[in-house]
């Protein structure tokens, strides 16, 4: 194991020494257009804020990230289907990383997890591993 992954916490008490190990697992994040000629999307953490991004369909948004310590790392997502015009057409929020997501993601301090966002007209699709093994998560506010 590396140990560039871990934080050892030394607790004394009177009569024992434990040694505490508390992760930083590493996340790659990867956004996808899959189908939306204009999309925007603002992705924000309480340290982190990205911006509005702008894609067009097959555009690909990526960083990466350790977790903290204790696990409250979150980014909160805010996508935007844009009409030509640069209006909204619709728009959703959601969490994009929060402990659901690392825990379907993986956990192993081991290694990178890579966790993808597949958005497409029919809503939005979360992958691990591999941009490839789909799960439906939200739609679209306006979809059926
Ligand atoms: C991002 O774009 C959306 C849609 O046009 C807009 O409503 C929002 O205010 C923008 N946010 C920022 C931080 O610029
Ligand atoms: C997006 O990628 C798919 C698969 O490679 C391709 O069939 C499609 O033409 C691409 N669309 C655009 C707008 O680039």
């Amino acid at each position: 194991m590396d140990s560039k992954n871990f934080i050892f916490l030394l607790v004394l008490t009177s009569n024992y020494v434990y040694f505490v190990t508390a992760s930083f697992e590493t996340y790659n994040m990867e956004v996808i257009d899959g189908k939306i000629e204009h999309l925007t999307f603002h992705i924000s953490s309480k340290d982190t804020d990205f911006g509005n991004k702008t894609m067009t369909t097959n555009g690909t948004f990526r960083w990466s990230f350790r977790r903290n310590i204790g696990e409250t790392t979150s980014f909160r997502g805010e996508f935007f289907w844009m009409n030509a015009d640069g209006t909204p057409l619709q728009e959703v929020d959601f969490n994009i990383f929060n402990n659901d997501v690392a825990a379907e993601c993986g956990q192993d301090i081991r290694v990178d997890h890579n966790c993808f966002w597949l958005v497409t007209d029919t809503g939005f699709y979360f992958s691990k591993d591999t941009p490839g093994n789909w799960v439906f998560k939200y739609k679209w506010p306006l979809n059926a």
